[in-house]
């Protein structure tokens, strides 16, 4: 395993409670990891400690053989650290094309001063269209972004997300109202993605069906804590898992 991301003994409590209570994790490059768990088991203080949007009570984070802990999150992006919300992160009149074409700028931005500003511009179009055209929405592209049927806005989403070139993508549940069909064709985005472009993803998800179909590795979280980590048929054969959630809903 190429390790990307190390974290020891990461805590965070919120009053009494230790919403992520002493964990320690790893991550390769290129991997697909759904986080599941029951509500409130920590997957999003867990997300949020990663991005940088919490600091933690103690812990380290390593990315890349770097101590990023008390990063904040904007210098974690241009690590290669980026995130998604629960809530929809578009421009709801710009066009597709001119969503997924500002990030693209933006990540340009540095390499600018060594080409003329149109032949960057020009291959920053082009880097949006094909970003497009991995997304599916390369059809779409001249509509205002807000016209997208949900489930394309998501796509846009994910399409805007990976236009930085993120090396550690973390999505918390990006699937959010969704049909099974819709969400899918999300998950299998994401794991083409990865594989494709390198990238890391965690991705918090309550689809076990997805999850089980479409993840290469599931990290089941409870009460602040890992429950159990591995393949899926790992994780469906682990007695732990199976007593604790067996016939009860994965809701969250
Ligand atoms: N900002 C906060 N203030 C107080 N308690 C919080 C805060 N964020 C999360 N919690 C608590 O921490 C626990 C874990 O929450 P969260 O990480 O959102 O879980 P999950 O995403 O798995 O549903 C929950 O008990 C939640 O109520
Ligand atoms: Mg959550």
């Amino acid at each position: 395993m190429r390790e990307l991301l190390r974290v020891e003994k990461l805590r965070k409590s919120f009053h009494d409670l230790a919403a992520v209570d002493a964990i320690d994790l790893q991550l390769a490059v290129g991997v697909l990891v759904a986080l599941i768990g029951p509500n409130g088991a920590g997957k999003t203080t867990l997300i949020n400690l990663l991005s940088g949007a919490l600091a933690p009570d103690a812990g380290r984070v390593i990315f890349r053989g770097e101590d990023i802990t008390r990063l904040p999150s904007h210098l974690r992006v241009r690590r290669g650290v980026t995130r998604s919300y629960q809530v929809m992160n578009i421009f709801p009149r710009l066009t597709v094309h001119e969503n997924v074409l500002l990030p693209v700028l933006a990540r340009q931005r540095r390499l600018l001063r060594f080409f003329s500003p149109t032949s960057a511009y020009t291959a920053a179009v082009e880097d949006a269209d094909h970003l497009l055209a991995e997304v599916g929405l390369f059809e779409q592209r001249g509509q205002a972004a807000g016209q997208l049927s949900h489930g394309d806005q998501r796509r846009l989403e994910l399409g805007i997300a990976v236009a930085v070139q993120p090396v550690l993508c973390l999505l918390d549940e990006p699937s959010a109202g969704m049909n099974p069909v819709e969400r899918t064709i999300v998950l299998e985005l994401v794991k083409k993605l990865a594989h494709d472009r390198q990238t890391t993803f965690v991705i918090v998800e309550h689809d076990m069906d997805v999850v089980f179909s479409l993840a290469e590795r599931i990290v089941v979280m409870n009460r602040g804590r890992i429950l159990a980590d591995g393949t899926p048929s790992e994780i469906r054969e682990n007695r732990q898992v199976r007593e604790t959630y067996l016939g009860e809903e994965w809701v969250g």
